[in-house]
């Protein structure tokens, strides 16, 4: 797998420093909370479980698996729920993970679907955030990495599904998805 990533962006320590300072700051403003986090599946697997063993904090977890992208560069723009979250999330503190926000559409789905079942805040944590990318206003609370408008995989982010398991996230080789 390594040969087909043109450079890496974020290495596995840097990930880790990132996990260990969004953690210290979840923990101090999730303490009295008992938020629900929501890992978007497939994509936040791997942040998540290495932000949530940084949070001390009582917490539930719950995961949504939904996907626009399905496995190519570019977002479909359509977004498939494709499983739900299990918990009922009326009246509570919602702490969303993800491994990017790019255009802002799958963050502003799940927003909506959130707001809608009433819950009492929803905070936003992603490892990267492409802001170049946007084309929906929306904003995360707290951010690994502002990230170049470059499509990247690796440490959750796949490209055809491949490269989730990669534990850093770098930058595909063109002539992988150009051929
Ligand atoms: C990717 C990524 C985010 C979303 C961000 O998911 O994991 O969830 O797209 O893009 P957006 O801001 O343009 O909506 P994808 O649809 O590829 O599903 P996956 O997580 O299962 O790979
Ligand atoms: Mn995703
Ligand atoms: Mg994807």
């Amino acid at each position: 797998m390594d040969n087909d990533i043109e450079r890496i962006l974020y290495s596995r320590d840097d990930i880790a420093k990132a996990a260990k300072r969004l953690g210290k700051q979840l923990t101090n403003d999730f303490q009295d909370k008992r938020p629900i986090i929501i890992s978007v599946l497939k994509g936040a697997i791997l942040f998540t479980v290495d932000v949530i063993k940084e949070m001390d904090v009582y917490a539930e977890i719950d995961f949504i698996d939904v996907a626009s992208y399905h496995g190519g560069t570019q977002s479909s723009g359509e977004i498939d729920l494709v499983r739900d979250i299990g918990s009922d999330i009326a009246g509570r503190n919602i702490l969303i993970i993800e491994d990017i926000i790019d255009t802002g559409r799958t963050l502003k789905y799940l927003i909506d679907l959130l707001k809608s079942r009433n819950a009492a805040e929803i905070k936003v944590c992603t490892l990267l955030d492409k802001e170049e990318g946007r084309l929906i206003d929306v904003k995360a609370d707290y951010v690994g990495f502002s990230v170049p408008n470059e499509f990247v995989v690796g440490y959750g982010l796949d490209y055809q599904e491949l490269y989730r398991n990669l534990p850093y996230v770098g930058v595909l080789k063109p002539s992988v998805y150009t051929n």
